[in-house]
């Protein structure tokens, strides 16, 4: 039987040693590395990931193979943490060296399914994840959302999926001027064995712009069966395929809300020009502080609906918020009416500037955006 790759990332000699023993005792070729590096996650032959959580700040930026087993390895039990490892894709949390019968269990169990993705590798989520949020609701979240998604397929040639993460009132649908037949709720019974099929069997394309959508359940009660765990897992398997996915977030936290998030790569915050979307974007900020989400300058502030005669300019709001503000999209009802009702793109060709002033900046903002990703 040939082996498995795995690492064990640590600081701790004594750990070492004593996974030395489960190297051969369970068939695996370990490599030992002191600490985390962004190279580790890029190389996709480690059948096993054993993370000492000393030595990863942020387990949410880790990046795994998506058919990998990432087992986190804490001194102490800490629910917070074993969530906050659980959400960011950790298969489990194990109390080490105190629960060390359980990891073992968890290696004799994880092997089977291992053997499955080695036949049916699907490979490495790269795929950027873009979440468009505000606590404030209304400010322009799936509107942009919808614009973003249809630059990045129409003018970039990338691939996007955009998922409506709104439980119940999403619109995303509607803006494309389509109706998915199914949902998210469609891949509960596929949770444990998710893969990409499942996604094209829920998805839709929009033949006019090239981009594809995945919406919730329309109904409420449905929606509160969706895990955050089934989110996790949609967004991981879609990193596989998709360049760009694309997340219009509703206002309210939930854990749905947050689990994208976590899983985000970037954070669009849509910001009004107003006393009351200066508050909000100051009680979101604080959420984001304390939960270290959009760290690392992963947070983008895009001030949506500015107008010449607005009473606050971009200036003034930078400073009564203490950010940078990363883009300013124009306010222009009547430009984006008639693309809205229909549920027609606002671009459809290369060389489709947009027609009104919104969807011209936010084509210039799209292509700040991807700038950005690649310096
Ligand atoms: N730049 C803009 N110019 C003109 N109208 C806009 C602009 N941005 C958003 N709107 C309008 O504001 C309304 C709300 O936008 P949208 O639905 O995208 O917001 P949202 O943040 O997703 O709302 P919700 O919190 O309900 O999900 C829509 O009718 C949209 O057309
Ligand atoms: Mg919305």
């Amino acid at each position: 039987m040939s082996k498995f790759n795995a690492i064990l990332i640590t600081k701790d000699q004594e750990w070492s040693e004593r996974f030395k023993d489960l190297e051969g005792k369970h068939q695996l070729d370990l490599t030992v590395t002191p600490e985390w590096k962004k190279t580790i996650g890029n190389q996709h032959h480690y059948h096993y990931y054993f993370v000492d959580v000393d030595s990863v700040e942020y387990p949410n930026q880790l990046q795994f193979t998506s058919s990998s087993y990432v087992i986190g390895l804490s001194r102490t039990a800490d629910f917070d943490q074993t969530r906050e490892w659980l959400t960011a894709g950790a298969k489990d949390l194990v109390i080490f060296p105190k629960e060390q019968n359980r990891l073992e269990d968890l290696i004799r169990e994880s092997k089977q399914q291992i053997q499955f993705h080695r036949e049916t590798e699907i490979g490495y989520g790269s795929g950027e994840v873009h979440a468009f949020y505000s606590a404030k609701g209304g400010s322009g979240k799936t509107l942009l959302a919808a614009m973003m998604g249809q630059s990045l397929s129409v003018h970039h040639g990338k691939k996007v999926l955009i998922v409506d993460l709104n439980a119940q009132f999403g619109a995303i649908d509607s803006l494309f001027g389509l109706q998915p037949p199914r949902s998210y709720y469609d891949l509960i019974p596929v949770m444990d064995e998710m893969e990409m099929r499942h996604l094209q069997n829920i998805a839709i394309d929009d033949e006019e712009n090239g981009v594809t959508i995945i919406t919730g359940p329309s109904n409420p009660a449905r929606a509160e069966e969706v895990s955050d765990e089934l989110i996790s897992k949609l967004i991981r398997v879609a990193r596989s395929h998709y360049d760009y996915i694309i997340l219009d977030l509703p206002s309210t936290i939930n854990s749905i809300t947050f689990t994208g998030l976590s899983e985000a790569t970037r954070i669009h915050y849509v910001l009004t020009p107003d006393s009351l979307g200066m508050r909000c974007f100051k009680y979101a900020n604080e959420l984001f502080e304390r939960f270290q989400l959009g760290v690392n300058g992963t947070l983008s502030i895009v001030l949506n609906r500015t107008h010449p005669k607005s009473e606050l300019h971009k200036k003034d709001i930078e400073k009564i918020i203490a950010k940078n503000i990363d883009g300013t999209i124009s306010s222009d009802f009547f430009g984006i009416q008639p693309y809205m009702n229909m549920g027609v793109s606002f671009f459809k060709k290369k060389k489709d500037k947009g027609s009104s002033k919104t969807s011209k900046d936010m084509k210039k903002y799209v292509e700040e955006t991807i700038n950005q990703e690649m310096r």
